[in-house]
């Protein structure tokens, strides 16, 4: 008999450092977010959005390069649960992809919002009632801490947006890290600034987020960011 992250306290999560708390603290703050969505329209839905993104993207990638491995480690079964909620991920980054280009018109894209949110609540389901327990079972509470101190550092310097082509697993995914983050932080930058910015300047910001976006889809592509991928994991792809 499992108990869901959802209903433990801090303390038996293993205290604040642990990684079961620094989950759920996230899980929590996705489900406001996912409240406001539900309520915003416009420019009002683009900008939750974003921040939907920004929390996400950093907590999923950390969790396919330090959780899930330390998963397959200790569990029997590690390998089947986490392909599960990797292909959730999978499925997040290409809904994700797909509503980045649609116009705000398209007669699709409620469609595509409504699966977004409906695999995001999915995925942390599966982790607070199936993994996340399993995981808390298997090892010691010190290691809890130790796996929350390395998931939060990943965390703080992952990339911050969709990259369905890359592995969902090591060692793709760590590989691709580093040139993705460094990208994907200097296209928040260039965002940041085109709110900010004088209407002359906004031209020159948009060509060089196209610029970035091109560097990003050229080095998802590189081969040896798919090394680890199980096949299965793609949805679409
Ligand atoms: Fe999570
Ligand atoms: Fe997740």
């Amino acid at each position: 008999m499992v108990t869901s992250i959802a209903q433990q306290s801090r303390a038996e999560l293993g205290g604040p450092v642990s990684v079961l708390s620094r989950q759920k603290q996230d899980h929590v703050r996705l489900d406001g977010l996912l409240e406001e969505l539900a309520t915003s329209t416009g420019a009002a839905e683009e900008r939750v959005l974003a921040r939907i993104y920004r929390l996400v993207f950093p907590h999923a990638f950390a969790e396919e390069s330090v959780l899930w491995p330390a998963i397959r480690r200790v569990l029997p079964n590690g390998h089947e649960i986490t392909l599960e909620v990797e292909r959730e991920h999978q499925e997040v980054n290409e809904l994700v992809t797909q509503l980045e280009e649609m116009s705000i018109e398209d007669a699709r894209r409620p469609a595509v919002l409504d699966r977004l949110v409906e695999v995001l609540r999915e995925d942390v389901r599966d982790e607070e009632e199936e993994l996340l327990p399993r995981l808390q079972a298997a090892v010691d509470r010190s290691q809890l801490r130790r796996l929350g101190v390395y998931w939060e550092l990943v965390r703080r310097v992952a990339p911050t947006r969709a990259h369905p082509v890359v592995a969902r697993r090591p060692p793709g995914n760590v590989i691709a890290a580093l040139p993705l983050t460094v990208i994907d932080r200097l296209r928040d930058l260039v965002e940041y600034a085109e709110r900010a910015a004088p209407a002359r300047m906004l031209d020159a910001l948009r060509a060089t987020d196209r610029q970035l976006v091109r560097a990003a889809r050229r080095t998802e592509r590189l081969p040896i960011m798919r090394m680890g991928e199980d096949p299965s994991t793609g949805v679409n792809t």
